[in-house]
C-alpha cells in the first residue's frame, strides 16, 4: 500500500479533501529542506525556531521564478512528479493522462503579505478558464505539502467538507463569514507535522488563516489536471524553460516525467529529423534514443 491509502481517497471523494500526515519520508524531507536552505538562507531554521531572529528576505517568493518548478536541486522536482501524487490525481480523473499544471513554493511568515485571514473560496478562478464540473474527466487535484510543522498558531490551512455545500453549482467561489457562516463554523484546520500533505480539488472550499504568533511556514503547491483540456491549468511551462535549472531537470528526467509537463512523447508525429536535431541541440544531455526509436 502507498502512502496515500484507499482510506485517504475515500475521504477525498466524500469530503473533498484528505490529510496525509508525514507523507514525505524522513530522508525526502531532509533533502527537500536542504534545497529550501539554498533557496532561502536562514528560513528553515527560523520556521523551526521562531525565537531566532527572522532573516532578511532578498526577493519575494510569491513571484520569483526561482520558486517555481523546476528548482535548482533534484528533490523538490522529484516530489513535484511524485508517482503517488500523479496516481491519486489520475484515479480521481478515471485514469486519464495527467498534466502537472502547477508547482510552486509558498512561503509565509507573520506579518508578510501572504499572512492573511482569507475568505472561504475554491481555487478554480485561476486554474481553469471555464468551470470545474463534478465529471471525473475534468477533475483537477491540488496538493499542498508542508515542509515545516504547522501548529495552531502557524497559519494552518482551513478546509471545509463538501457536506456543508451540497449545492450543484459552486458559484460564487468565494464567501465571507457573514455570507456563509456554516463554511467557517465547520472548517477543519490542517495542523500537521513537517512533511504532511493536504489533498483537495477545485471544488473544495478552503482558506488560509493568519499567524497567531511569531513564525514562518514553508509549503509547496502542486496541481494535476487531465492533460487533454487546454482550458485547465495555472501556468505554461515554457515560461520556466528559459531557466538554467530547466535544462538540468529535463536532461535527467524520464520521457514519462517530461510528458507530465506536456513535452511531446516518443512516437508523436512531432518527432522528425529536424526536431530530433533541434531538441538535441538545445538539450545536449538529453538521451534522444526513445524519440528516435519512435520514428
Ligand atoms: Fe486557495
Amino acid at each position: 500500500m502507498g502512502r496515500i491509502t484507499a482510506a485517504h481517497i475515500d475521504h477525498y471523494r466524500e469530503h473533498g479533501f484528505a490529510i496525509v500526515p508525514e507523507f514525505l519520508t524522513a530522508s525526502e524531507l531532509a533533502e527537500a529542506l536542504e534545497e529550501w536552505r539554498q533557496l532561502l538562507p536562514g528560513w528553515v531554521e527560523y520556521c523551526e525556531d521562531p525565537t531566532r531572529p527572522r532573516p532578511e528576505l532578498s526577493r519575494s517568493p510569491r513571484r520569483a521564478s526561482a520558486f517555481q518548478f523546476p528548482y535548482p536541486g533534484s528533490r523538490l522536482n522529484a516530489i513535484t512528479l511524485h508517482p503517488e501524487l500523479v496516481a491519486c490525481a489520475a484515479s480521481m480523473a478515471d485514469g486519464a493522462e495527467m498534466h502537472c499544471e502547477q508547482s510552486h513554493l509558498s512561503f509565509k511568515h507573520k506579518g508578510a503579505a501572504g499572512d492573511q485571514d482569507q475568505g472561504m473560496h475554491c481555487d478554480y478562478g485561476n486554474h481553469t478558464l471555464a468551470y470545474p464540473p463534478a465529471d471525473p474527466a475534468y477533475w483537477q487535484t491540488a496538493y499542498l505539502l508542508y515542509y515545516t510543522e504547522v501548529t495552531e498558531t502557524h497559519a494552518p490551512t482551513a478546509v471545509c467538507s463538501r457536506r456543508h455545500y451540497p449545492e450543484k453549482i459552486l458559484w460564487p467561489a468565494h464567501y465571507t463569514r457573514e455570507q456563509r457562516p456554516a463554511l467557517y463554523d465547520n472548517e477543519v484546520r490542517v495542523i500537521v507535522p513537517a512533511g504532511s500533505l493536504l489533498i483537495y480539488s477545485m471544488r473544495t472550499f478552503h482558506r488560509g488563516t493568519p499567524f497567531l504568533a511569531e513564525g514562518g511556514r514553508l509549503a509547496q503547491f502542486v496541481t494535476y489536471a487531465p492533460a487533454a483540456w487546454k482550458w485547465l491549468g495555472i501556468v505554461g511551462w515554457s515560461a520556466q524553460a528559459i531557466k538554467p535549472a530547466f535544462r538540468a531537470w529535463i536532461e535527467s528526467a524520464t520521457t514519462a516525467e517530461r510528458e507530465l509537463l506536456g513535452f511531446p512523447p516518443p512516437g508523436h508525429p512531432y518527432w522528425r529529423e529536424e526536431t530530433l536535431a533541434g531538441v538535441g541541440a538545445r538539450y545536449p544531455g538529453m538521451d534522444m534514443t526513445p524519440y528516435r526509436n519512435g520514428l
